[in-house]
């Protein structure tokens, strides 16, 4: 049993700030921010359940499914909008999906995490999962302290994925957590993210690039055979070094860290989305989906696209 992609879709709040709005308010300047993370703009704005419904919805309808055959949705995401219930609850119902619902929160390795576990779901009976990335880092936010205000921003992509009889999309995957190191990257409960910015950056290309090679070596899959690298979008220097090291030129990585900022459990699937719709996909291609985040955790997976999806 495996699984292949059905469609996809994405959602970003309208509201844009820019490097210079927050030039406005911080002691930072857009030449500070371009060099050290790539970043240039991101979206703020509404709430988490918004933002899922919105990048599920479109998923849907690109899929073509009646909402009512999923049987399983799974969010991914690090800023629920309540402790209690979990968020996934109000995507369901506005949705109208059938089954279960829950969420996920492996901070930004959350949607490798939750696409291996729906893969794992669909090999034990459910037929459609919608699977669901969205975050509202906004919300976490301190936006007076120019070490994180400058990084982060809010959106959701989704994939509706459904069971196949054969090996299906996906290929070979890796997950892993380092809890040794769950304090350079935390926020209290109803408190601001805190990161030992060097630190993570250092751990994560080491994580990435590690998950990655376990990745392709399960499949007997070498670099130079890889057709695109979606990687957690947090920081351009985090992505090239990991390319670098993995032996990835680094026009094969998808890149939208530029308009989004990093957006967590949402960017790999805003990555990915963008990249399909720039028409960089075609048969057979191998794609590695590649996270880190706060835990420390990773994930990669392999997939094979297929002209289908
Ligand atoms: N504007 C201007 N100057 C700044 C800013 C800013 N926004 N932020 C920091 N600086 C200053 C620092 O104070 C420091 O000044 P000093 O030399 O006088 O002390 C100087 O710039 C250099 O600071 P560094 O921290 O060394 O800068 P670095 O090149 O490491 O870049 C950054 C900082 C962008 C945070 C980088 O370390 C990074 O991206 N780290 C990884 C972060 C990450 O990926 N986090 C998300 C993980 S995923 C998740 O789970 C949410």
């Amino acid at each position: 049993m495996g699984m292949r992609i059905l469609g996809w879709g994405t959602a970003l709040p309208e509201k844009i700030v820019t490097n210079a709005d927050l030039e406005k308010t911080l002691d930072t300047s857009d030449d500070w921010i371009v060099e050290r993370s790539g970043i240039r703009e991101r979206h703020i704005g509404d709430s988490t359940a918004e933002i899922a419904i919105a990048a599920g919805r479109a998923a849907l309808d690109h899929a073509g499914v009646d909402p009512a055959s999923i049987d399983l949705m799974i969010l991914a995401t690090t800023t629920p909008d309540q402790s209690v219930p979990a968020t996934s609850a109000h995507v369901h119902q506005e949705l109208g999906l059938s089954g279960g619902a829950f969420d996920v929160n492996a901070a930004c390795s959350g949607f490798v995490y939750s696409l291996v576990l729906a893969h794992g779901m669909l090999g034990v009976g459910s037929r459609r999962v919608l699977l669901i990335g969205a975050e509202t880092l906004s919300r976490l936010t301190d936006w007076s302290d120019r070490n994180t205000a400058v990084l982060f921003g809010d959106g959701g992509g989704a994939l509706v994925l459904e069971s196949v009889a054969d090996e299906g999309q996906l290929i070979s995957w890796d997950l892993g957590l380092d809890g040794s190191a769950r304090q350079i990257l935390e926020a209290e409960v109803g408190g601001y993210i805190k990161m030992d910015g060097r630190e993570v950056f250092k751990r994560a290309v080491r994580v990435l690039v590690d998950s990655a090679q376990r990745t392709l070596e399960q499949a007997k899959v070498r670099p130079d055979q890889i057709k695109l690298l979606v990687p957690h979008q947090a920081n351009i220097r985090i992505i090239q070094a990991a390319c670098d090291r993995l032996g990835i030129e680094h026009e094969r990585a998808a890149l939208v860290l530029d308009r989004t900022g990093n957006t967590s459990s949402a960017s790999i699937p805003l990555a990915l989305v963008d990249a399909i719709e720039d028409g960089r996909l075609e048969e057979d291609d191998l794609v590695l989906l590649s996270g880190f985040g706060a835990g420390m955790t990773w994930g990669s997976a392999l997939i094979r696209w297929q002209a289908q999806s």
